[in-house]
């Protein structure tokens, strides 16, 4: 008979994360100050983050201790389990072999906090009392929320205002851990004050509610600011994901043909993928890396590569990403973990060396896979992995066509259980394709910030 799940013992946890800038063929670009237009130090990103973060930020150790304190705490779920859709595969009648990698077993329900947990260790450590952060759809919040009650540091959680009213049980589960939430804007900051004057019924976006929450570190003692997606750092925390699928897959005697993930800032792909890299770039592997990311907010497949600010309202430092410029606003689809307008650097320094590909897809076919992977495999996915889930399921059909068996793997990184409002949407058939928003994009990529020659 055929094995269902591949678990590994507690004594298999990863001790160490992976830093994939160790084994770049080419170094990542640097990261500019905006005002200077020269690379960024240590010195100006302290005021926001602890020490050890930053070092890790640049590190180019290929691998970084996980401290034990972090690894007791991922004890509470992980490792995660590995499962061979063997029902999906009978169900699509294809000759593959699909696996997913099943993140949605931590107690906030994703990946989000294997860095939730390692920024609060570190901000512990360097003796801050209080983190501040913010939350589009609550899966990060929660994360966050979660971690800092394990850690016994304040967590203040700045939420989209839209889905602070939409998504009330986020709101309960963070608060269920002791975190304060504010829906943003909001009057707890001098930014948040000035748009409720201009607008009291401004709904927020995650661009705001980043401002508010680093306006909120850097004006309160002991406080520093996290964020959850996106940076180097986060991507390495994430990478106990494909340290376990490697041991997990020698277990089935199996190899991945290709590596599937959605991306919206990156990180679960970025963890999920970046252990194998090396297989590929040194050991010559024929193995796919598939970032799939939102048709309304395309930035690796129709963005540009170019510098741009990490938040709406321009403050951050300047990333080399693809970019659909700071000031687009995505359209409203249900997987709100993929709505920002860049992209991690790795991610799209692997795009733009063609180790890595990506593409985009349309919400209502990503609903429909996800309902025939919950009617083969019972979980119910977040729309975000449900990107991912599509084009597995393409893959598995191309397969179905051409006999190949293939090994797709793709990375479940969340549950759908507080997404249930969007299912319902697309079962009463209300749920909408936005089409890839040429206009709105070209007018925010026309404000894309200029830097120096030698930096594009
Ligand atoms: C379940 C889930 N998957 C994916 C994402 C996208 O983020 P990332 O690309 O950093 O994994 C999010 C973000 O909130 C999420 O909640």
């Amino acid at each position: 008979m055929e094995q269902t799940k591949f678990v590994l013992g507690e004594e298999h946890l990863p001790t160490h994360w992976y830093n994939v800038q160790a084994d770049l063929p080419e170094p990542l670009p640097p990261v500019i100050h905006p005002g200077r237009m020269d690379p960024v130090t240590p010195d100006d990103l302290a005021p926001i983050f602890p020490m050890e973060l930053i070092k890790q930020e640049v590190s180019q150790e290929r691998w970084i201790e996980i401290p034990e304190p972090v690894r007791d705490v991922y004890k509470l779920w992980r490792p995660t389990p590995l499962y061979r859709a063997l029902r999906w595969e009978k169900a699509l009648g294809t000759p593959a072999r699909v696996y997913y990698k099943w993140e949605g077993v931590s107690p906030p329900g994703s990946h989000k906090p294997n860095t939730a947990v390692a920024q609060a260790y570190y901000n512990k450590m360097e003796g801050q009392t209080r983190i501040s952060t913010e939350t589009g759809a609550g899966q990060w919040g929660s994360a966050l929320s979660f971690a800092c009650n394990l850690l016994d540091l304040e967590c203040k959680v700045y939420m989209v205002g839209i889905s602070y009213e939409q998504k009330p049980y986020r709101k309960s589960m963070m608060e269920a851990w002791g975190a304060k939430i504010a829906p943003s804007p909001s009057s707890d900051t001098s930014f948040g004050r000035k748009l409720l004057e201009e607008d009291p019924d401004q709904p927020g976006s995650l661009g705001i509610a980043i401002s508010e929450a680093v306006e909120d570190a850097v004006t309160n003692d002991g406080t520093k600011y996290s964020l959850g997606s996106v940076l180097n750092h986060v991507l390495m925390h994430q990478t106990v994901i494909g340290q376990e699928l490697k041991q997990q897959l020698e277990m089935a005697d199996d190899y991945p043909d290709m590596l599937i993930g959605c991306i919206g800032g990156g990180s679960s792909m970025g963890g999920f993928a970046f252990p194998f890299v090396p297989d590929k770039i040194t050991d010559g592997k024929d193995l796919q890396f598939i970032c799939v990311e939102p048709m309304a907010s395309p930035s690796v497949t129709k963005g540009m590569y170019r510098y741009d600010f990490g938040d709406t309202a321009a403050t951050t430092p300047l990333l080399k990403m693809y970019t659909l410029g700071h000031s687009f606003i995505p359209a409203p689809i249900h997987a709100g973990g993929l709505r920002y307008h860049g992209m991690a650097p790795l991610i799209c320094h692997l795009n733009e060396l063609g180790i890595m590909e990506s593409r985009a897809e349309h919400q209502v076919p990503v609903f429909e896979a996800a309902v025939s992977f919950a009617r083969a495999e019972g979980i119910i996915p977040a729309p975000e992995p449900s990107h991912a889930i599509k084009v597995a399921m393409d893959e598995a059909l191309k397969c179905k066509e051409t006999g190949e068996e293939k090994a797709i793997v793709f990375n479940l990184c969340g549950h759908g259980h507080f997404d249930m409002g969007a299912y319902d949407t697309f079962f009463s058939g209300q749920l909408v394709n936005y089409e890839y928003p040429m206009d709105k994009m070209e007018a925010a990529l026309a404000e894309l910030p200029e830097v120096p020659a030698e930096y594009q």
